[in-house]
């Protein structure tokens, strides 16, 4: 009988040592920009009461209806694996009396998220999100800070240049039920151009008429009325601004009337940056205004904005761009390498100086001879080869071999660590 093997579930993934080389240059390159930015990291549970998610996205949301991951704990609590990070973190907000603290709040966060999509390349039931959120400013200054900081992030992934930013306005709440309204009438009166989930939709969700990505849907939305020409005037005054201040820094843009962004809570601007010319699979991060989401969850009106990248996406992106140099390889600075019994020891005391220090350190402790040990130092890229053979075994002495240049001294063994960080200064 074949025991039986196991494999990740669905939509799921290891994310092995070559690929993590990947996240962590993503991740860092995100921090140190949001660092520099004035944000601070916060960590929310994986996952929530359901509710939150069904309140702050929306009941009629993909999200919602389709894609949770909602089961019963054994105390019959109602919870989600948390779908995306902007809910939990406004509930966050609100749950430990930020209210009170210096506005705006500024967070970000890098965390996995789940949800029950169909996958495919680019499109994860587990995926990774690095994102940020801002809350407690109304200004379109606030905008165009929280867009520029995600256009910096790019420019410094190398990708600046392959990727377009999506921006639109969907409005108020004052403004908006106008708007619908008369989407309403116009998809009603063109019902027999378009599909079956877009007559459900034009019930349940109007605004997501817009992003059907239906052949047969095309036509209809390229003629649908913009909101754009829908807008009251605090809020096209709200996305003048937007625009003149990202014209004054030479932040380029694409006005593109039907960006809706799938998630309810959104007002005013939305953007997204896109690499390609449609967003289905290709939305890098997606983001906007979120102004009634405070109070939606029983705090004071408190407007805020943030965005949120694909991890997963972002990497596979920067991977097909070869050219791309990614410049986070996991260095080695010192190799030891060692010949005999006494050698051994010698090398993993010598070993743990280094990493006391933080040194990369790494050692061949088989019996390998040197010049195989040395060649592995080689292929790690190590800067210095540190060779105790027998006689510096006896001595206590230790050859430091520059790897570049071949050149070698012999140090006592109790200085080489502060000799070695010197010369990596
Ligand atoms: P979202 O557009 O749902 O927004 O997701 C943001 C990004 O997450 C997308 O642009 C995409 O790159 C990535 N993403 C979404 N679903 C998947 C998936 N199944 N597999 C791989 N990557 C995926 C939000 O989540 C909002 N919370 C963003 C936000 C923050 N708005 C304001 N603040």
């Amino acid at each position: 009988m074949t025991k039986k093997t196991f494999q990740v579930p669905r939509g799921t993934r290891d994310i092995l040592p070559d690929d993590q080389v990947y996240f962590d240059y993503l991740n860092s390159i995100f921090k140190s920009v949001v660092k520099a930015a004035g944000f601070r990291q916060i960590t929310t549970p994986a996952f929530e009461d359901t509710n939150l998610f069904v309140r702050g996205v929306g009941k009629e949301t993909d999200i919602v209806e389709k894609e949770m991951y909602t089961f019963r704990d054994k105390s019959d609590n109602l919870l989600t694996l948390r779908p995306e990070g902007t809910a939990p973190i406004v509930r966050s907000y609100l749950e430990n009396g930020m209210q009170s603290w210096s506005q705006p709040v500024k967070l970000f966060y890098t965390m996995p998220m789940y949800r029950y999509d169909r996958p495919q390349a680019g499109r994860y039931r587990e995926f990774w999100q690095y994102g940020l959120e801002m809350i407690g400013d109304k200004e379109p200054l606030a905008d165009v800070m929280v867009i520029s900081t995600a256009q910096r992030v790019y420019r410094k992934l190398g990708i600046g240049d392959y990727i377009s930013l999506q921006l639109n306005s969907i409005g108020c709440q004052k403004c908006r039920p106008k708007y619908i309204k008369e989407l309403t009438v116009y998809y009603k009166n063109n019902e027999k151009k378009i599909c079956a989930s877009c007559k459900n939709r034009a019930e349940t969700n109007p605004l997501r008429l817009l992003d059907c990505k239906d052949p047969k849907c095309q036509p209809v939305i390229e003629d649908a009325p913009q909101i754009i020409n829908f807008l009251c005037p605090e809020c096209h005054e709200h996305f003048r601004q937007v625009l003149e201040s990202l014209d004054e820094i030479n932040v380029s843009y694409e006005i593109n009337p039907r960006l809706v962004r799938g998630l309810d809570y959104y007002s005013r601007t939305v953007f997204e940056f896109w690499a390609g010319s449609d967003g289905a699979q290709n939305a890098l991060c997606g983001g906007g205004r979120y102004d009634g989401l405070v109070e939606v969850f029983g705090g004071k009106s408190t407007a805020a904005l943030g965005f949120a990248g694909g991890t997963d996406r972002t990497i596979e992106f920067i991977k097909s761009h070869p050219e791309i140099e990614v410049i986070y390889d996991q260095k080695v600075d010192v190799f030891v390498v060692q010949l005999g019994s006494e050698a051994r020891k010698n090398c993993l005391k010598l070993l743990s100086s280094f990493w006391d220090e933080e040194v990369a350190a790494e050692g061949g402790f088989d019996k390998e001879g040197i010049s195989g040990q040395l060649s592995i130092a080689n292929r790690l890229k190590a800067k210095y080869a540190l060779i105790i053979g027998q006689k510096e075994a006896y001595d206590k002495t230790v050859i430091i071999k520059e790897m570049a240049s071949g050149n070698q001294e012999v140090y006592p063994q109790d200085k080489v660590v502060s000799e070695v960080k010197k010369r990596l200064k």
